[in-house]
């Protein structure tokens, strides 16, 4: 398969991904309010002193069932990125430590699970509960993997990823992480269950086993980091998941809290012009930005990107600006574009790291620098505060 067409079919995968998880998320949501009332309702009436035998017990019953009802509608916002998160500067060994022991004492005497810290670890900004649930999910998948037994390693580690490994991985973004991974030397998948694995509701197991929610909740989780989620796995061979976790910056917590959290995001009208040469992304950031009301004029390189800006220089109110792009590249543009319009906000978008040559200026300007792949809720935040005027 051609490196396009790949990267066509991850793009695809993400977007099918996003599509069902705001399907759950909308049913978990009314659902919730339903299982309110069910709980209630239960609830007054074993209060009352005058519920008693068979009525009672019947009473206790449903209450449970819908607590545990309330769990999966829970996994679900989770996944479906609807649950609140609340992100600290944290040690994942420290975290980790914790459910290893768990799973050790949970697990029993046919596994044993190995737990190796990696050293001098970086810190990560993350929720440490959902990192917990995370890698229960993960650890008891494993189990469930290895029927008869075997081992549960589970590692830490610094990691870098370099340009070269993020222009085959669309979800990829180069920089530092903190790795976490958890293997097991259970049955392993085919290709086509891997390509299934995080999609809410697939599940192998048999009925009243799975529920197929373990791996989507785990992807919630990650995307809501801002990470990275990837699979090893051969029949027979065992299975790695590798989760990467965004190295935590001090200078960049403050930051990265306001944006991770669920806020309300808001639209509006003013126009925008977009400029992109990669057509998936330039289609993405469109579909994006006029969802929520924004009209947007968007060009495919500089030059398209300077003209469309001459001939609309009365109703664009803010440019996003690719920094590399064909034809005219971002300092260029950004110049002529204050030739005729001094006072527009700008922000720049970069698959490149934060600081690198072709980067640089941005910060030198100290204008609004945006990392691709980037989250819709982040984009639409930083467009709502420039066009505001209080980025
Ligand atoms: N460690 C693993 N080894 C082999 N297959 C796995 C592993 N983890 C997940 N899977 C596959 O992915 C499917 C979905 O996992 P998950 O979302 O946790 O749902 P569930 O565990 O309820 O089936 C599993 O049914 C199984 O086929
Ligand atoms: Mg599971």
């Amino acid at each position: 398969m051609s490196e396009r067409l790949k990267l066509e079919e991850q793009y695809r995968h993400a977007q099918k991904m996003e599509a069902v998880g705001q399907l759950a998320g909308g049913l978990a949501h009314d659902f919730n309010n339903i299982l309110q009332g069910i709980l209630s309702y239960a609830q007054i009436m074993l209060d009352d002193e005058h519920t008693s035998g068979s009525a009672r017990e019947g009473l206790l019953e449903i209450k449970r069932s819908a607590q545990r009802a309330g769990d999966l509608t829970r996994q679900l916002l989770t996944f479906s990125r609807r649950q609140i998160m609340q992100p600290k500067a944290l040690d994942l060994n420290e975290v980790v430590d914790g459910i290893a022991r768990m799973l050790t004492r949970l697990l029993g005497e046919q596994y044993r699970v190995e737990w190796i810290p990696g050293k001098g670890l970086h810190s990560v900004f993350a929720d440490p509960g959902m990192v917990e649930q995370a890698l229960m999910n993960l650890g008891i998948n494993g189990r469930d993997a290895m029927p008869e037994g075997g081992t549960l390693t589970i590692e830490t580690d610094n990691v870098q990823l370099d340009l070269d490994y993020c222009e085959n991985h669309i979800w990829a973004k180069p920089g530092r992480f903190v790795l976490l991974s958890v293997t097991d030397t259970g049955q392993g998948m085919d290709e086509e269950t891997r390509t299934h694995i995080f999609e809410p509701f697939f599940t192998t197991k048999a009925v009243g086993k799975g529920t197929g929610l373990g791996l989507a909740t785990v992807y919630g989780i990650v995307q809501q980091h801002e990470g990275m989620i990837e699979v090893y796995s051969e029949p027979g061979h065992g299975t790695t998941f590798k989760i990467y976790f965004p190295e935590c910056h001090p200078e960049g917590v403050a930051e990265l809290g306001s944006t991770i959290q669920e806020v309300a995001v808001q639209g509006g009208s003013e126009t925008i012009l977009l400029a992109e040469d990669n057509a998936l992304v330039r289609k993405l950031g469109q579909d994006v930005l006029q969802g929520v009301g924004y009209r947007v004029l968007s060009a495919a390189d500089g030059q398209q990107a300077c003209k469309l800006f001459e001939q609309h220089r009365d109703e664009i109110c803010l440019v996003i600006l690719d920094v590399v792009m064909p034809r005219l590249s971002g300092p260029k543009i950004l110049g002529r574009i204050r030739e005729m319009a001094p006072d527009v906000p700008f922000l720049f978008t970069s698959g490149y790291g934060e600081r690198t040559v072709k980067t640089q200026f941005v910060h030198d300007e100290g204008l609004h620098m945006l990392q691709k792949p980037y989250a819709p809720q982040r984009l639409l935040l930083l467009v709502r505060q420039l066009l505001d005027g209080d980025a």
